[in-house]
C-alpha cells in the first residue's frame, strides 16, 4: 500500500514515530475508525442519547478516506495525481487517528476513571496536543517539512512564535492555576471589582473562565485577567462558610434608632431566604446631610439570590417604615439667614473707662467723657498697618485702647505710643498734614475722636487745650531731635508749648 516516495521520506523519522506504521495501516486505520465511532452511533442510538459532532465526524470522515484510498489505487498510471490524492489521505488517515485518540482518552478514559464531565480545560489540552503531534506528523510527511528543526534552529522563528503566543501561554498556563485553585472550581460565585464583574463559574477553558451573572449572560473572561485582578468568592449553594451581603438603608433623623433597628431586623426575618445561622444584624453606620445610614448584614444560601433578596427587603422596608408613620429621608438644605457679624465688639462702658484713665481725657467730667465713649468709632488695625500716613490730611485724633504704636518721619523712628495715650493732635489743632506716619506695633484698638466731637470739649476746658499743646511741643521737639536739626530739645518745646497754645486759641477763636 506504501508509495515509494513515502516510504523513502519516512526512513529519517522513524525515530520519532514509526511512519510505516501509520502509513502501512492506512486502511486499517480508517477501518477501526469507522468501525469504533459507526459502533459509538448505534449505541447511543439505541439508547436515545445525544449524538455528538465528535462522533458523527469521524465517521464522515474515514468514510472520505476510503474513498479517496480507493482513488488512489485506481490512478496508479497517473504518479503526479496519485502523489497529491496521496498527501490529502495521509492527512485524512492522521485527523482520523487524532479523533479516535482522542475520543479514546477524552469520553471513554477520563469519563471512566473520574465518573464525571472531563472539564473543558482537560478537553482543550488534550486535543490540542493530540492535533499538534498530527500536524507535525502531516507536516513532515506531506510537505517534508521538519518543524522540530527549523523551530529549535531558527531562533528569531522561535522568538516570533513565543512573542506572538505571550497571550496565549499566559491565559493557558493562568487556566492550569485556575484548575488547580478550588475556591474558583465550577458552581462557585465570584466578582471582580476592577471589571464590575459578578457571576458563576460555569467552566474553566484553556483560554477563558465562563461567569453566568444574574442575567443569565455568558461572560468569557480571559484567563489571565482572573490571575492578575482581585477576585472576590461569594461560594456556592454547596459551601459552608458563606460570605454575608451587606445593604445600606437611609432613614429619617425623626425615627429613633431603636424603632429603625427593630423595623429593619423584622424585615430581614420575614425573608424566608435569608439564613436563620448566621444572624442578621442591623448597625448604625453613618450620621448623614439627610439622615441616618443603617447597615444590614445577612447571609443567604444561593448566592444567585443576591439581587432577588435585596429587591424582597428595600421593598419590605419601604411599607414597614410607612406602616410606622415615617417617612424616607430627602436632601435637605437648611438656610440661615444672618446680618454679618463684627469680628470685635467694644463695650461703651469699657471705652469710657479707658478715656478716664488717658492722659488727655482725665480732666473731664463724665458727661464729656460719656459723649465721646458714645460717639466715637472704635477701629482694629493689625500689626504693621498704618494708622495715619505723613502728608496725608485729617482733622481726627486717635486714643489708644489698647496696644502700642510706632511713629516715624521720613522712614526714621521717632517715637512711640502706648495704651491710654493718643495722637493725630498735630493735624486736628493745626489742620497741617499728617506730621508722621504712625503704624500699629500690635494689634491695637482705637477711639476716633473727630474734630466736631472734640470742639465743644476744648472750648469748655482749658486745661485740656494745655495739656495738648504741651505734649504737641514735646513731641514737636522730640521729632527735631530725632532728626538732629535741634540740640536743646527743651528749650525749643517750652518755647513752642506757649506758641501752640497762642495759635491753638485763636484757632478755635477763644
Ligand atoms: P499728626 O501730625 O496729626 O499725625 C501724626 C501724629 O504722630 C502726630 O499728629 C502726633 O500725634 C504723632 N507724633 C508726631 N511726632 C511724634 C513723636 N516724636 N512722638 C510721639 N508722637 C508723635
Amino acid at each position: 500500500m506504501i508509495s515509494p516516495a513515502f516510504a523513502a521520506d519516512s526512513a529519517p523519522f522513524s525515530s520519532l514515530i514509526d511512519v510505516n506504521f501509520i502509513l502501512i495501516n492506512r486502511i486499517f486505520v480508517l477501518a477501526v475508525t469507522l468501525l469504533f465511532f459507526t459502533s459509538i452511533f448505534f449505541i447511543r442510538r439505541s439508547r436515545s442519547q445525544e449524538i455528538h459532532p465528535r462522533i458523527m465526524s469521524p465517521i464522515k470522515l474515514s468514510i472520505f478516506g476510503s474513498l479517496l484510498l480507493y482513488a488512489e489505487l485506481a490512478m496508479s498510471g497517473m504518479p503526479s495525481y496519485q502523489s497529491v490524492l496521496q498527501g490529502v489521505q495521509t492527512i485524512i488517515v492522521l485527523v482520523c487517528l487524532a479523533k479516535l485518540v482522542n475520543y479514546l482518552i477524552l469520553d471513554v478514559y477520563l469519563r471512566i476513571h473520574t465518573q464525571r464531565e472531563v472539564p473543558t480545560f482537560v478537553r482543550d489540552t488534550v486535543r490540542l496536543v493530540v492535533y499538534l503531534a498530527a500536524g507535525i506528523i502531516s507536516l513532515r510527511l506531506v510537505f517534508k517539512i521538519d518543524l522540530s528543526a527549523i523551530v529549535t534552529t531558527t531562533t528569531v522563528i522561535t522568538a516570533t512564535i513565543a512573542f506572538a503566543m505571550q497571550s496565549t501561554l499566559a491565559n493557558a498556563l493562568s487556566g492550569f492555576s485556575i484548575q488547580t485553585d478550588n475556591l474558583l472550581a465550577r458552581q462557585n460565585w465570584i466578582s471582580i471589582k476592577e471589571k464590575n464583574l459578578f457571576g458563576e463559574i460555569v467552566n474553566v477553558g484553556f483560554r477563558y473562565t465562563t461567569l453566568r451573572n444574574l442575567e443569565n449572560y455568558l461572560i468569557l473572561v480571559p484567563n489571565s485577567v482572573i490571575m492578575q485582578s482581585v477576585v472576590t468568592f461569594h461560594g456556592s449553594k454547596e459551601s459552608v462558610n458563606k460570605p454575608a451581603i451587606q445593604v445600606d438603608v437611609m432613614l429619617g433623623y425623626d425615627m429613633p434608632p431603636e424603632k429603625a433597628k427593630s423595623i429593619l431586623m423584622q424585615a430581614l426575618r420575614d425573608d424566608t431566604e435569608v439564613l436563620e445561622h448566621p444572624e442578621p444584624v442591623v448597625r448604625l453606620i453613618t450620621l448623614n446631610d439627610s439622615g441616618i445610614t443603617y447597615q444590614l448584614k445577612f447571609w443567604i444560601d444561593d448566592p444567585s439570590g443576591r439581587i432577588r433578596v435585596q429587591d424582597a427587603i428595600y421593598s419590605r422596608v419601604w411599607y414597614s417604615v410607612n406602616r410606622a408613620g415615617y417617612s424616607f429621608p430627602f436632601p435637605h438644605r437648611q438656610i440661615i439667614s444672618s446680618e454679618a457679624k463684627a469680628p470685635f465688639t467694644f463695650s461703651r462702658e469699657h471705652i469710657a473707662e479707658e478715656l478716664r484713665q488717658s492722659e488727655l481725657f482725665a480732666v473731664l467730667e463724665a458727661a464729656s467723657i460719656t459723649a465721646i465713649s458714645e460717639q466715637a468709632p472704635v477701629m482694629v488695625f493689625g500689626p504693621g498697618e498704618a494708622v495715619v500716613n505723613q502728608g496725608d490730611g485729617g482733622s481726627s485724633l486717635f486714643m489708644v485702647l489698647k496696644g502700642s504704636l510706632e511713629v516715624s518721619v521720613d522712614g526714621l523712628v521717632v517715637g512711640s505710643i502706648h495704651e491710654d495715650s493718643f495722637f493725630g493732635e498735630m493735624s486736628l489743632l493745626t489742620g497741617e498734614p499728617r506730621s508722621a506716619t504712625v503704624s500699629a506695633l500690635s494689634e491695637v484698638w482705637l477711639a476716633e475722636v473727630t474734630k466736631e466731637l472734640m470742639e465743644p470739649i476744648l472750648v469748655s476746658n482749658q486745661s485740656v487745650l494745655e495739656t495738648l499743646s504741651s505734649i504737641l511741643a514735646e513731641r514737636e521737639a522730640r521729632t527735631i531731635h530725632s532728626q538732629t536739626i535741634e540740640n536743646d530739645a527743651t528749650s525749643a518745646g517750652s518755647l513752642r508749648k506757649e506758641d501752640y497754645l497762642k495759635r491753638l486759641k485763636s484757632f478755635f477763636r477763644l
